[in-house]
């Protein structure tokens, strides 16, 4: 795994969004997977704001999201549909009809998840697969203990992420339970990967991922498998791993 190193968030946020500008650049209609949460926030306002400079155009990519809660619809402002056009696809020249969140409403889940990999296959595969890491080292919704290598699913979330997701609700108990998530399967079948960490509550993670065995305990630390992952971490994400 490539180590790329900055000092704090927003250096981390706009080292990753060069990096993606870079493979869009390379190839325009690139398919991008794509993630939530917190931590590529600052990327994709970076982005935004390369976008509006004239550096880049989304207008040919397309996307694949990593995960939705399962009960929460589009309009939702916690899912992670509404996530992605509010903070990224609502501000650049992405065709609306080429991202792809999986639907947290389906009816279907397991029908709905199939069809979500089919389209990943029929796009030609991921190009780039971004990724954040949860602090007891799930990545999308793949929980520790989970079935290692699985395709899209519909999953239960652990009380662990729930309470570390509890911060975007108004109480704990509003979090869903469930999530419909891209299996490590389809994460490892990204040609490239990038994952970014900040902050000191992901310094376990982290460490764990780079350097503890591979372990379905510790979901990210599959990557080790994985011959195209570069890590974009600040210097607290980084505290507990080895001198590198
Ligand atoms: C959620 C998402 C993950 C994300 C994780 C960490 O559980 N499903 O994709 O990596 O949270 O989120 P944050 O970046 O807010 O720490």
């Amino acid at each position: 795994m490539k180590i790329i190193k900055a000092k704090d968030y927003v250096e981390m946020s706009r080292k990753a969004a060069y990096y993606i500008a870079d493979q869009v650049l390379l190839k325009p209609n690139s398919v991008l997977g794509l993630a939530t949460g917190s931590t590529p926030l600052g990327t994709y306002q970076e982005l935004i704001q390369l976008y509006q400079n004239g550096e880049v155009s989304f207008n040919q990519v397309r996307s694949f999201n990593l995960d939705e809660y399962y009960s929460l619809g589009p309009d939702h402002p916690q899912s992670y549909r509404y996530f992605m056009d509010e903070n990224f696809f609502n501000h650049v020249d992405v065709q609306p009809e080429n991202t792809h969140v999986p639907d947290g409403l389906s009816p279907n889940p397991d029908a709905f998840s199939a069809d979500y990999d089919r389209q990943i296959t029929n796009a030609g595969g991921i190009d780039l697969q971004l990724l954040g890491i949860g602090s007891n080292g799930h990545i999308a919704f793949n929980e520790p203990g989970n079935v290692f290598i699985a395709q899209t699913r519909l999953v239960d979330l652990k009380e662990h992420t729930i309470e570390d997701n509890a911060r975007f609700f108004d109480s704990k108990d509003e979090v869903p339970r469930q999530a419909i998530t891209m299996g490590l399967k389809s994460i490892l079948g990204a040609k490239r990967i990038l994952i970014l960490a900040s902050g000191e509550n992901k310094a376990d993670a982290v460490k764990a991922m780079l350097e503890g065995p591979i372990d379905p305990n510790l979901p990210a630390s599959i990557l080790q498998l994985h011959p195209n992952v570069t890590l974009i971490a600040d210097e607290a994400a980084l505290s507990k791993a080895g001198n590198r």
